[in-house]
């Protein structure tokens, strides 16, 4: 079956059908990029193109588009697992989206985008004025992603690799999480991650609304913002997903901050 590699995303438990060889062959090639990194930079070059093809052309990013040889071929032919980095998912688009539009509420801020994919919400916090930018993500293969597409940009960011889920004390006055709703688990460890968040740190969610996301943002105490509607190109990438909205947590929403807006 010839499936394109995003629409494979929404069937993740097929992922986990490849054969072990393939699997094994997909993870001493990771592996192996530890050694060479250059070899992963050229390669995420050779399979993705530059795209400003998003809600926030402002900025280009490596993505695999349709007219990308991977995003017509097997699923078994990637040699990544799960590349969420080379998509720029509807969430993360209307959260950037929201913060070009009100460019005063990140300036100056300490900024940390949590599994941050192909980078694109840490950009835009630099090019915005951030004082201090973290793009964090678990996959080693979107940290390098991630600095391509800052150095396309023109713009430097710091990058984490770590778990943060399992960190109690952080240091950023801003939180942003791009889409990082897709499934239960994922809202579960957000929800109890922010419990030891400050008071006053101020957490954006953007979310397109899979899996009930908006009846447990209302749980978690956020407030819907703004919903935008998607690209057509989002929305042919996105099956059945034709917009996406920014969420703000309710404790934030009681500061003096929430004037910006
Ligand atoms: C759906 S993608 C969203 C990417 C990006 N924020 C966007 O909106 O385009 C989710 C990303 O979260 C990352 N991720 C999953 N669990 C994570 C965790 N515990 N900590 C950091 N990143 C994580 C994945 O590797 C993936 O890049």
């Amino acid at each position: 079956m010839n499936v394109s590699v995003s629409r494979y995303f929404y069937l993740r438990k097929n992922w986990r059908i490849v054969s072990f060889k393939k699997f094994y062959r997909k993870l001493s090639f990771i592996s192996s990029t530890d050694r060479n990194p250059d070899r992963l930079y050229s390669l995420i070059k050779k399979l993705t193109e530059i795209s400003t093809d998003h809600l926030t052309p402002e900025i280009q990013l490596r993505l695999i588009t349709s007219d990308c040889y991977l995003w017509h071929s097997k699923v078994e032919d990637c040699l990544f697992s799960d590349p969420y980095w080379a998509f720029y998912w509807p969430g993360g688009q209307s959260l950037a989206r929201f913060l070009l539009d009100n460019s005063g509420i990140i300036k100056h801020q300490s900024v940390l985008d949590l599994g941050s994919g192909c980078g694109a919400l840490a950009i835009v916090s630099k090019l915005l004025g951030a004082s201090h930018v973290v793009a964090n993500d678990i996959d080693p293969v979107a940290i390098a992603a991630i600095r391509m597409n800052s150095a396309l940009n023109n713009v430097t960011v710091n990058t984490d690799n770590r778990n943060l889920f399992h960190e109690k004390t952080l240091s950023t006055n801003v939180v942003l999480l791009g889409d990082m709703l897709y499934d239960i688990g994922l809202t579960v460890n957000v929800a109890r991650w922010m419990k030891n968040l400050p008071n006053n740190t101020l957490v954006l969610i953007g979310d397109p609304g899979r899996s009930e996301s908006h009846l447990y943002l209302s749980k978690m105490n956020f407030k819907k913002v703004v919903e935008y509607e998607l690209t057509p190109t989002a929305k042919m990438e996105n099956n059945g997903i034709h917009s996406s909205s920014v969420w703000i947590w309710e404790r934030w929403r009681a500061s003096p901050f929430v004037e910006k807006i």
